[in-house]
């Protein structure tokens, strides 16, 4: 089984998570990490600062390479705004045809009922590009620091992919 986790995180939790389900992932075949980052950062901070909430203005530096090869696609990012933040958004609505993708969504949040929105705002965005398998793992940022428990549910999302 050939996974890609493809996370994007601002202060650390996502991505010390998006590491964690590399590594489980790993247990079942190949598995690589992707950190998705924004374009032009530097040269327009304001744009920047303005993207942070709003995906139009958001622009994704590159996307990962040949995402048809994997089988399982680790999805990770913070809720902002009640949403996935805007670039894991722009990541998933450039992604094609995911019928045959097992899709693993992960995020981290603050408030519960603004990632339960969010959740549901993914779910709508993967079901559109046809995807059938979506295993979710909703993390509070309270949890997130709990490294046992993490690797815990970490387990029994990877464990659900068969
Ligand atoms: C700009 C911004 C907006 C946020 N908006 C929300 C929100 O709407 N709902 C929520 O539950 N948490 C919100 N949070 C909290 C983050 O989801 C939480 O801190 C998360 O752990 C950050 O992940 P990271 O460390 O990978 O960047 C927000 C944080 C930031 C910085």
């Amino acid at each position: 089984m050939k996974s890609i986790v493809v996370y994007y995180s601002h202060s650390g939790n996502t991505s010390r998570i998006a590491r964690m389900y590399c590594e489980q992932l790993k247990q079942k075949g190949e598995a690589v990490l992707f950190e998705l980052e924004h374009r032009d950062r530097q040269r327009h901070k304001i744009k920047h600062l303005l993207a942070r909430l709003m995906p139009k203005l958001t622009n994704l530096a590159k996307m990962p390479g040949d995402i048809d090869k994997y089988d399982v696609i680790c999805i990770g990012t913070p809720v902002w705004g009640g949403k996935p933040a805007p670039l894991a958004i722009k990541f998933i609505t450039r992604l094609k045809n995911l019928s045959k993708k097992k899709v693993i969504y992960f995020q981290v949040y603050g408030m519960e009922a603004s990632s339960e929105k969010s959740t549901e705002y993914t779910r709508s965005l993967l079901v559109k590009k046809g995807c059938v398998n979506i295993i979710e793992d909703d993390i509070s940022w309270f949890d997130a620091r709990d490294e046992a428990a993490l690797l815990e549910r970490i387990k029994e999302s990877v464990g659900k992919l068969g």
